[in-house]
């Protein structure tokens, strides 16, 4: 189904070769606090450094607006790359420009240099087709990686294929074949399990899946909406009252398809202080709210689980980042690991409690992008894959 070129198809040998990562990682205190997407980008600049390319490595950090920002700088990602790898890495602070492109005419075969976050400029967010030129002059080649970037249609990642040769690198391969292919041919029973706030995020991916799953298993606040909607009262829970009728005609149209929690915890504030109690759906006081699916829902969703061939999971089942309530969604996560299922994990908060519950090496996949593996899972083109030159 990949009809895209890849770095294999290319001859990098001796090349000046742009790289767009999606090195948009966490930064803890100024270091690097988690480091899952540095890794997944290894195996691309790896087998560059090993081809004898020039490496130029490209990406954003956060959400600057445009504008210097220090303390979105990418130099803690490039001191944190280099510990990483054998070759010289080395870094200039601006991405576009003479030091860049001084750095650029001096790098030798096999060595990495790392240039500063893209959003430092305004054209990037705009895809400015000046700043994409600027860019893409740097190089002879482009490699696109960053998948998790892809729902964007940003200059780094889209605008600069308009002027060099544009290749997939190993990470966007890689997840194109677990989140794509599972989802066109998965091996059946294939349960989608779906969670996190709200419905009205998650209402086109609930759409398309609906057609291609044999299960949905609904968790975390975006079930209060659904419950809401059958006229079930749900406390102080979080409901989204503006999509009680879109919630409905989901409901409606999924048939028994879809399958929601039969009980949760719910506490009397949103706080990890808050005194809990396990109630049946129905049950809800008036003042108490819903902060995690129940015993029994795990029951129910692990006998599902267990008969299930191909499984994805987006979002948590409950409020996970208090510990008194997150026990839905690191049970989850090891129902999941323990299961013979390929089993796929969208990127975001399902991916961090799968990495925090130290699971993620019995999972088939862990996606690196959140808002670009929902986009996969709604069904949607991302510009990104779509930018890459066919072959
Ligand atoms: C992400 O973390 O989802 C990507 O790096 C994209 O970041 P953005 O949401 O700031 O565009």
């Amino acid at each position: 189904m990949f009809n895209k070129k890849t770095i294999r198809d290319v001859d990098v040998s001796g090349k000046k070769v742009l790289v767009r990562e999606d090195l948009n990682v966490p930064l803890k205190a100024g270091e690097v606090g988690d480091d899952t997407r540095i890794l997944a980008a290894l195996p691309t600049i790896n087998y560059l450094v090993e081809q004898n390319a020039a490496v130029i490595v490209i990406s954003h950090l956060g959400r600057p607006g445009g504008e210097r920002k220090e303390e979105l700088s990418l130099k803690p990602v490039a001191d944190y790359l280099a510990t990483l790898l054998d070759n010289k890495v080395s870094f200039v602070p601006d991405c576009i420009g003479d030091e860049a492109q001084e750095a650029v005419q001096s790098l030798q075969a096999g060595e990495v240099l790392v240039l500063e976050n893209t959003r430092f400029h305004p054209g990037e967010k705009t895809n400015d087709p000046q700043f994409s030129q600027e860019l893409a002059a740097l190089a002879d080649l482009f490699v696109n990686d960053a998948f998790g970037t892809s729902h964007r249609s940003h200059a780094s990642n889209v605008g600069v294929s308009n002027h060099l040769p544009t290749v997939a690198g190993f990470l966007i391969e890689k997840e194109l074949e677990y989140l794509g292919n599972a989802i066109e041919n998965p091996s059946r029973p294939f349960t989608a399990i779906l969670g996190g706030a709200k419905v009205s995020g998650k209402i086109s991916v609930i759409r398309n899946l609906i057609e291609k799953v044999d299960h949905i298993l609904i968790g975390g606040g975006m079930a209060n909406t659904f419950f809401a909607s059958q006229g079930i009262k749900m406390g102080k829970s979080l409901v989204e009252e503006d999509v009680l009728s879109l919630a409905d005609d989901l409901l409606q149209s999924a048939g028994d398809k879809l399958i929601l929690p039969v009980d949760f915890v719910i506490g009397e504030q949103f706080a990890n202080e808050a005194e809990k109690k396990i109630i049946e759906v129905g049950n809800v006081p008036a003042d108490w709210m819903v902060m995690d699916i129940g015993p029994e829902s795990l029951k129910l969703f692990k006998r599902i689980i267990n008969k299930s061939k191909t499984i994805v999971w987006n979002g948590p089942m409950g409020v996970f980042e208090f510990p008194k309530f997150s026990s839905g969604t690191f049970e989850l996560a090891k129902m999941i690991a323990e299961s013979q299922a390929v089993s796929i994990i969208g990127g975001g908060d399902s991916a961090a409690a799968v990495k925090q519950a130290g699971l993620s090496a019995s999972i088939t996949h862990v996606s690196t992008g959140g808002g670009a593996s929902l986009q996969m899972l709604e069904g949607s083109p991302l510009p990104g894959l779509e930018a890459i030159h066919d072959r």
